[in-house]
């Protein structure tokens, strides 16, 4: 059986900053909540139908602890009968959501789920469950001494050969498509604005990171972020980060540290909600959906340089559907750090052309458990901009995993 998707929402983002950002005032539950009713009044459905709505949030702790995706849809005002859960897996919890969603409804088990994603980095920010990156397994990290994002990413850089001149053009091309798609209104048809939900004021109706005047000469200033952390010492016999990351990799020597705060995913506030929906459910409704979902695929890979799967995870998506990378009219791989698109175009050998034409997270910023579900929409609204036919939408994720789907549309 097929899984339909009928529509798909976001908010903006705004900058993921306690005090700083348009957004840091709206407490996570209520980024969701609005979005709840603007599909069903963009759909026309009886919100009673929905069989559960799946959200992907990283960091479940204070207020986006307590199951936030049930108490999103208590504060959305939609009946008390549809049930929310809360997943977390890390930066690819809003694809993984929509995935989960599509399984329900592809079983025939489900008709109507709503899955997407939030978080408030502002808020909640990184590392807020105390987790740190294993939970603090002292026994785990004698085997795998998972480092954060950050130097992982700086690995790959220094074993790929990048240099931070390519590293930075395609930190510049991100906020150059992506002021070109606001300026276009490319994102319009998702957009729904945040509002203060007691005042009806305005808080934000487009996505608050993008820097147009973003330049090669002021992105090569920046200082590299990760050079101090590399340097601290964590491991048992004193080890630094650095010499722990390159422990699996003896034929480096050492990590040239070269993302900065221009070249890496900008910290975000926002919410994304898709609205699924079975075959089942399509036929009875009467309703066109947008497009289907084709194939949906995890994996796991080496967890310490941690940010490689998405080229595997792809590969196994397309092999699920019967497809190659040609056959992928947009792709959408997240952009974490500028590394990872890089070294996943490199693996896959894919068109850069075809690769986030409406820049990333680079330019717009990754709301960890809210991106995925807001590349789905993406995707799926430059598919029709474009009149293309399939999308395929990656992310590396914490632990070494990726995850992929891959759309067409109806
Ligand atoms: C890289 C990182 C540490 C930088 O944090 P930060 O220093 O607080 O970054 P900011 O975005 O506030 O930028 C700092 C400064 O850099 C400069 N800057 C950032 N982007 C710029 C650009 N495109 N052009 C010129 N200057 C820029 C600005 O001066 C900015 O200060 P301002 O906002 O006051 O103007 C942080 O963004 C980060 O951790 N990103 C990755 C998040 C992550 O790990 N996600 C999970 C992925 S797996």
């Amino acid at each position: 059986m097929t899984s339909y998707i009928l529509d798909a929402v976001r908010t903006p983002r705004g900058r993921g900053k306690a005090g700083k950002g348009a957004l840091s005032g709206v407490h996570p539950q209520e980024l969701l909540a609005p979005l709840l009713p603007a599909l069903a009044e963009r759909n026309g459905f009886d919100p009673q139908r929905v069989d559960d709505v799946v959200i992907g949030v990283v960091s479940q702790a204070g207020e986006q602890g307590s199951n936030l995706a049930r108490n999103a849809v208590l504060a959305s005002g939609w009946p008390i009968e549809v049930t929310g859960v809360s997943l977390n897996r890390f930066c690819g919890s809003g694809v993984q959501a929509v995935s989960f969603g599509a399984m329900g409804v592809g079983s025939g088990m489900q008709d109507l789920v709503v899955a997407g994603g939030v978080e408030s980095m502002s808020r909640v920010p990184m590392g807020s469950d105390g987790g740190g990156t294993d939970g603090q397994n002292a026994r785990l990290r004698e085997t795998y001494f998972q480092v954060p994002q950050g130097i992982s990413a700086d690995l790959i850089a220094t074993r790929e050969r990048f240099s931070r001149a390519e590293l930075d053009s395609f930190a510049l091309g991100s906020h150059r498509k992506a002021a070109r798609a606001i300026e276009e209104k490319r994102f319009a048809r998702s957009l729904v604005a945040v509002r203060d939900r007691s005042t009806g004021a305005l808080l934000l109706d487009r996505d608050e990171l993008v820097r147009p005047d973003t330049s090669l000469e002021g992105l090569s200033q920046l200082k590299p972020s990760f050079v101090e952390m590399g340097k601290m010492a964590a491991g048992p016999n004193g080890e630094t980060l650095d010499q722990l990351a390159l422990r699996g990799y003896p034929d480096t020597r050492e990590i040239t540290h070269l993302h900065t705060a221009g070249n890496s995913s900008g910290l975000a506030d926002g919410a994304a909600a898709v609205l699924l929906a079975s075959e089942r459910w399509v036929k009875e409704s009467g309703r066109k959906p947008r497009a289907k979902i084709l194939a949906a695929a995890t994996i796991g890979s080496e967890p310490v340089i941690m940010l490689t799967a998405p080229a595997p995870v792809s590969l196994k998506a397309l092999k699920m559907a019967g497809m190659t990378a040609k056959d992928i009219d947009v792709w959408e791989i997240n952009e974490a750090f500028a590394a990872v698109v890089l070294e996943t175009v490199r693996k896959l050998d894919l068109d850069p052309d075809r690769v986030n034409p409406n820049g990333g997270a680079i330019a717009l910023g990754h709301p960890l458990g809210a991106t995925g579900a807001m590349l789905i929409g993406t995707a799926l609204d430059e598919l029709e901009r474009s009149d293309k036919s399939t999308a395929l939408v990656t992310m590396c994720i914490g632990g070494g995993q990726g995850v992929a789907m891959i759309l067409e549309r109806v």
